[in-house]
């Protein structure tokens, strides 16, 4: 499908104009083949999708027979202290678009979870191509998956989370703001230059954070999932150092 048969709306975006100009068949408008949404806007700022927002989007597809498709590709495979970042939503996606994480260790695999009544039908081996799947991540993804046997590894994840979120909003300064869930979270400074400069700072004393929202203003913190504590508290204190070093330059 070519791209310019896209349509891109802002995250968050009421529904309610939409659903004027679909309900009129002069409008021009045409029920679409679908629509894809993040449940965590990671690279677009780690922005939470309300679940009142993601169950409107439901509603307004099923209505049109538009597939309901969630890229959980970055918040999904336990990120967010629970196997998909909208568990418990009860939001019923036709096609779930999985990568990064469920490869287990960071190797490339990537995976659609697709209603049977909307598969193919291919036979195995039917889909191939050069880079079509890695044996070594095949592996690694199914032995991550043992960490979902029991909820253990999914309670330390929250827990670690929260250790997070509350350090990041002791560093936050007035008018940031601390954004995610679980181990996805984001430090809206709210300034792009200020964060280049966080972010900079923080590699340059061994951290790598990703700068991420509008004009890269949102420090994002996705530390692996299997990460201890100490090693935890020792990036979140490198990327508090490097606030103050920011703000208060020596
Ligand atoms: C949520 C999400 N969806 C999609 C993609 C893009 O995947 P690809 O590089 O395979 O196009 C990314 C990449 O970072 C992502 O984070």
């Amino acid at each position: 499908m070519p791209l310019n048969h896209v349509e891109r709306l802002p995250f968050g975006h009421p529904l309610q104009g939409m659903e004027e100009a679909y309900a009129d068949p002069s409008s021009g408008y045409e029920p679409p083949a679908a629509i894809l949404v993040e449940p965590i806007q990671a690279e677009g700022g780690v922005n939470v999708a309300d679940a009142e927002w993601l169950k409107a989007i439901r509603k307004f597809a099923k209505d049109r027979g538009a597939l309901f498709i969630l890229d959980d590709i970055q918040a999904g495979c336990g990120r967010t202290g629970s196997y998909f970042s909208f568990d418990g939503m009860d939001l019923d996606p036709d096609i779930i678009t999985l990568a990064k994480g469920i490869g287990g260790f960071g190797t490339p695999l990537a995976m659609n979870l697709n209603k049977p009544e909307f598969d193919k039908h291919w036979s195995p081996g039917e889909h191939t191509g050069t880079f079509r799947g890695q044996g070594i991540s095949f592996i690694a993804g199914m032995v991550a998956m043992d960490y979902f046997k029991d909820d253990a590894f999914m309670a330390d994840v929250r827990r670690k989370g929260d250790i997070m979120e509350s350090r990041l909003k002791k560093m936050a300064r007035p008018g940031m703001e601390v954004r995610g869930k679980g181990m996805m979270q984001g430090l809206d400074t709210k300034d792009g230059a200020f964060a280049k400069k966080v972010v900079a700072e923080c590699f340059n004393k061994g951290l790598l954070l990703g700068g991420c929202g509008s004009e890269g203003r949102v420090a994002k913190l996705i530390p692996p999932l299997t990460i201890d504590d100490a090693d935890l508290n020792e990036g979140l204190d490198i990327m508090e150092a490097a606030m103050q070093a920011v703000l208060v330059p020596a």
